[in-house]
């Protein structure tokens, strides 16, 4: 059965494990670790930074994603962005995306200051869109664009 729940601090090495995963799998990038942990301590010590939502089958976490909010000026209220979602691959294609989709759209209707939800993903991580199409996202009218210090 599964359940979900805030990661908390006992899950530092699977939320450094997860992500630099997903940063391989999806952009073929590897992470630089110890900048990635402190990342990581940094959202566990700080919920405006972020948090995690974990699917778990007791003490077993099968797949996290990550929201966080961006206040939106003209309509006041917040986006609530998704990120980092990822399920290791032995334990796809059994709902936990689902399990973690539905415990975020629960949390999305049942507050009123929260009035969208958005996410990015990689241009080349093709393979999610279908996935997306399905559960209801479309493609926002905005493109992304950046100024950046690193990678
Ligand atoms: C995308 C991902 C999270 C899906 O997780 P999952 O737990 O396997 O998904 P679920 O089992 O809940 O599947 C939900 C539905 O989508 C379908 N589905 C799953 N992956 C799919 C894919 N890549 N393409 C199309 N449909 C897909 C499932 O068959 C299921 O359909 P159903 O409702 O008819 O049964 C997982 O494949 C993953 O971690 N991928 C790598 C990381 C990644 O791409 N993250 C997103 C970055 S933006």
């Amino acid at each position: 059965m599964l359940q979900i729940r805030k990661a908390e601090q006992k899950d530092m090495e699977t939320l450094v494990d997860f992500n630099n995963r997903l940063a391989l799998e999806t952009e073929n990038r590897p992470l630089d670790l110890p900048r990635l942990r402190a990342s990581m301590q940094a959202i566990l010590d700080d919920e405006r930074k972020g948090v995690y939502l974990l699917a778990c089958d007791g003490e077993e976490v099968l797949g996290q994603i990550m929201y966080v909010f961006e206040w939106s000026t003209w309509r006041n209220a917040n986006f609530m962005w998704l990120t980092d979602l990822y399920v290791p691959p032995q334990h796809r294609k059994r709902g936990v995306f689902k399990a973690l989709f539905r415990a975020v759209m629960d949390f999305y209707h049942s507050r009123e200051d929260i009035i969208g939800l958005r996410f990015y993903v990689d241009k080349t991580n093709t393979a999610v869109v279908p996935l997306y199409k399905k559960v209801g996202w479309k493609e926002s009218n905005y493109n992304l664009w950046e100024i950046k210090k690193h990678d």
